[in-house]
């Protein structure tokens, strides 16, 4: 349950995010659109280098994995296979009293009799099967039947009576659940699914991948991108979302394996965590009890943070046997079996995933990166200071420049000279505007880790031996140092490597 104080910390962090620039509720200005969102200039900058460090480790630094990138719209062949087409659903309810709409998980219960967690009502539906599957048509519509198509495809009306020959679609939904409208043209629409995972893809494309990398077993296929999922209740933040991303993993290997693999990869993911800044402390691995397990899943982890609404899910390590390949064997009717050349036995391997979400791990870097301190303004008098202490890997903006003065040309100069000096190297900010302390305070708000500032010694006024030095402040302590312009990048480098 989370405190108000929690609820409190939460929404300083919902502002700080609009405010700066991280995050922006999605269509704003037309009201929002629920469970999507949009990131700004320090989101996406954030949200990039988190999925380039985990594209680094995953990928990058590994042997035995490669990447795929996966198209969004999805064959229904391929999530009737995998389950998701039937499958793929959460319980409903809805409050009679004040109409709103919950997952059954979400309601709470005083003493046996479940309410609605909004106004308390008792007066609740049965709970039913509401499938999470966002779905689209491909293929050209006409313009002038566009509107009776529409409530065709949600199954709302029949056609209109009072239709024109040519403007009349026929829509009938077969078995295999495609949405075929044929117009007098004989074109033929047909209902896609934006996919629900970036798994699919990879199962999908395990044959080809397999005989162009050549690979052998166990190895990976990795992959980043948008899954879509009709949420019943999107909320805390960009927690649950209908649009998010995912960083996926699977890892193909022999049965044998399948066990000794999920123990590796949840170690392999808690370190990856702690290299990115979130402490371990607030990280808690769960085993996932056989009740709550998918059926062919021999093993689950799930790697949950302490969010400020709770203790929630990050990430998921599932052990998924050969599920998903023999399904798509048999769907497709396709061979997605491995040939071993050493013991000339052909098999269908047993994969265990790694799957995290994107938006998910940004929530989290952001929530461990808030805190505030006391520290002296301009005159020293105590203040207090926002900052986002975000490991320097994957904070948005990785260096300031400002020269102390904007009045001076020869400050300004030099201050230009340092900042085309670093760009090339890593994302930096030029600030020349307001006091020194009010800069700094603006880079400790969106986390910046490093401060530099062209004074007068880095001309050389004051001390010959100071010419072309700077003063390279360090976010969390504040602490300044002298550095030569020289010795930046690679110190710098260092630091956010
Ligand atoms: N392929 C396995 C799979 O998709 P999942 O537990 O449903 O497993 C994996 O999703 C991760 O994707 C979750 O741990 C979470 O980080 C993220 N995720 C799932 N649904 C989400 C949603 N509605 N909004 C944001 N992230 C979500």
């Amino acid at each position: 349950m989370s405190t108000p104080t929690d609820q409190q910390h939460m929404e300083k962090i919902v502002n700080l995010c609009k405010r700066r620039g991280f995050i922006f509720q999605a269509s704003e200005i037309y009201g929002g659109l629920n469970g999507a969102w949009d990131y700004g200039a320090l989101g996406v900058e954030l949200k990039r280098n988190l999925k380039n460090y985990w594209w680094r480790v995953m990928v990058h630094e590994r042997d035995d994995v490669v990447g795929m990138d996966g198209a969004i719209l999805t064959h229904p062949a391929v999530l009737k296979a995998s389950g998701h087409a039937e499958g793929f659903s959460d319980l409903l309810i809805d409050c009679r009293t004040c109409k709103s709409r919950w997952r059954a998980d979400q309601l709470v219960g005083k003493k046996g009799a479940r309410q609605c967690p909004r106004c308390g009502s008792k007066d609740i539906t049965e709970p039913r099967e509401f499938n999470l599957m966002l779905e689209t048509h491909i293929g050209s519509i006409d313009p002038r039947s566009a509107a009776t198509y529409a409530e065709q495809a949600a199954g709302l009306t029949s056609v209109a009576s009072g239709a024109t020959v040519e403007s009349q679609i026929l829509a009938t939904r077969s078995d295999n659940q495609r949405l075929d409208v044929t117009r007098p043209a004989g074109e033929q629409i047909a209902l896609v699914y934006l996919r629900p995972e970036t798994a699919q893809s990879i199962f999908v494309q395990f044959k080809n991948i397999l005989e162009v990398s050549r690979k052998k077993l166990p190895f990976g296929i990795a992959q980043i991108g948008k899954a879509f999922r009709n949420e019943i209740n999107p909320r805390n933040f960009t927690f649950r979302s209908r649009e998010f991303e995912q960083m996926e993993l699977e890892y193909f290997c022999r049965p044998e394996q399948g066990m000794e693999l999920l123990e590796y990869w949840k170690e392999e993911r808690l370190k990856f965590y702690d290299d990115i800044g979130i402490s371990r402390s607030k990280l808690h691995v769960r085993s996932v009890p056989d009740e709550e397990r998918a059926f062919y899943s021999k093993g689950t982890f799930d790697i949950e943070y302490d969010f400020p609404f709770g203790r929630q899910e990050l990430e998921g390590v599932a052990y998924r046997t050969d599920y998903d390949l023999l399904q798509h064997q048999k769907a497709s009717g396709k061979s997605l079996e491995y040939f071993d050349e050493e013991t000339k036995q052909r098999f269908v391997p047993h994969v265990v995933e790694p799957s995290a979400g994107v938006d998910r791990t940004v929530l989290a870097l952001i929530c461990e990166a808030y805190s505030e301190d006391q520290a002296p303004d301009e005159k020293g008098k105590m203040e207090t200071r926002v900052v986002l202490r975000f490991h320097p890997r994957i904070a948005p903006v990785k260096c300031a420049v400002f020269p102390l003065l904007k009045n001076k040309e020869l400050l300004v100069a030099k201050a230009k000279e340092v900042f085309d000096r670093l760009r090339p190297h890593m994302f930096v900010f030029y600030d020349e505007s307001g006091a020194i302390g009010r800069r700094y305070r603006r880079q400790d708000e969106i986390g910046t880790p490093f401060g530099i500032t062209v004074d007068f010694e880095t001309l050389g006024e004051k001390d010959i031996t100071l010419r072309d030095t700077v003063t390279l402040r360090e976010r969390d302590s504040m602490k300044q140092e002298r550095v030569k312009i020289s010795d930046l990048i690679d110190l710098l480098s260092v630091r956010i490597a």
